[in-house]
């Protein structure tokens, strides 16, 4: 019988996740039933929500996640050989699953399919709903973005500009806040490592803030919090200082004498029509380089569990990916 590697949870991790708390180990490759399709994959998505699924994966079970494959046989008639798909088969090599669960990858023209796992994907989705679908961003507003060197980050950070607002980033490292100012066009940057982020953070806005764009939570939060103007907005989309052990948030009368709004939201929630303007405007935006998508590439499927740490330790710059088979 035929098998393809597969990564499992070894363990449930205690904080951030080490090598020891997976096992790579290859698992038979089930036959064809009827409207299945069998497909290599090609590129996987490491994002940090998986860490967040870790904490209720039974020991054994294969990681979860999503990615770009190629069909290599098919039972289903919407699929044939050779055919590239989106999947959301988890972390494994090569799979078995029904058609239903698959959609074909379709190249943006001029863009790479990889714009797919990102900035045409969820990702962008995210950047683009959190400023104009929650926050209602306007021209001119004062924009803070935090892991702003990430994937979702490194986005609207440049949708902001696109905005015509003044926008300020944080990041992990020196090289990323260089980074940020020099290929992102911010207008300041914060290594929240090397400095103390509520100070820094009023250093840098001295009109305030009316959008948080929320990727970290714990410390960045509260700094926000305290520079947030009138009837300002925190769109949350994420709190990834918080995955690996909970981080205490102290919130005070501002929300109520600024008439703050914090809203979670998730890249499902906006409808077709917001869902076509944001295809188009970002669409246009990657053509004429407004803004520009960033990946870091790790090669080797038997990279996956030092991507998905890479997450807490800062090693991407833009899309987090692992590259299967090309
Ligand atoms: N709501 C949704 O539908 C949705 C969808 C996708 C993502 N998200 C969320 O959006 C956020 C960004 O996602 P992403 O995919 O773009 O990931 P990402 O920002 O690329 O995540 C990795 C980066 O997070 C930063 N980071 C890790 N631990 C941190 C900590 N304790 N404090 C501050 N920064 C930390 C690191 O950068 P530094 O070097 O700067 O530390 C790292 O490179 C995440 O919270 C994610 O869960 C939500």
């Amino acid at each position: 019988m035929r098998t393809a590697r597969v990564i499992r949870l070894k363990q449930r991790p205690a904080g951030t996740p080490t090598p020891a708390d997976f096992d790579i180990v290859g698992e038979p490759l089930p036959e064809l039933a009827d409207n299945e399709v069998e497909a290599q994959t090609l590129l996987l998505s490491i994002d940090p929500y998986i860490r967040l699924t870790l904490d209720q994966a039974a020991p054994g079970s294969v990681i979860v996640g999503s990615g770009l494959a190629r069909v290599t046989r098919s039972r289903d008639a919407r699929f044939k050989e050779g055919d590239l798909v989106r999947h959301r088969a988890g972390q494994r090599e090569a799979f078995v699953c029904s058609g239903a669960t698959l959609a074909k990858a379709e190249f943006a023209p001029g863009l790479p399919l990889t714009a797919q796992l990102h900035a045409l994907g969820g990702i962008g989705l995210c950047a683009y709903g959190g400023l104009f679908g929650v926050a209602k961003l306007q021209p001119g507003e004062q924009v803070f973005v935090s892991s702003a060197a990430g994937a979702v980050g490194s986005l609207a950070v440049q949708i902001a500009k696109v905005a015509g607002c003044y926008v300020v980033g944080s990041a992990g490292s020196d090289e990323k806040t260089a980074w940020l100012k020099e290929e992102c066009g911010v207008d300041a940057a914060i290594n929240y490592k090397t400095q103390p982020i509520r100070e820094a953070l009023a250093a840098v806005t001295p009109k305030g803030i009316d959008v948080y764009f929320e990727n970290v939570g714990g410390a960045h939060l509260e700094a926000a919090l305290a520079r947030m103007n009138l009837n300002a907005r925190i769109p949350v989309c994420g709190m990834i200082s918080n995955y690996n052990g909970r981080v205490p948030i102290t919130f005070g009368e501002e929300l109520i004498t600024k008439r703050l709004l914090i809203k979670g939201f998730g890249f499902t929630d906006f409808g077709r029509e917001f869902y076509a303007r944001f295809h188009a405007d970002m669409t246009g935006w990657l053509m004429d380089g407004r803004v520009k998508f960033f990946e870091t590439v790790l090669d080797g499927f038997e990279r996956v569990p030092e991507a998905l740490i890479g997450l807490f330790t800062g090693l991407n710059t833009g899309k987090m990916m692992v590259r299967a088979a090309s």
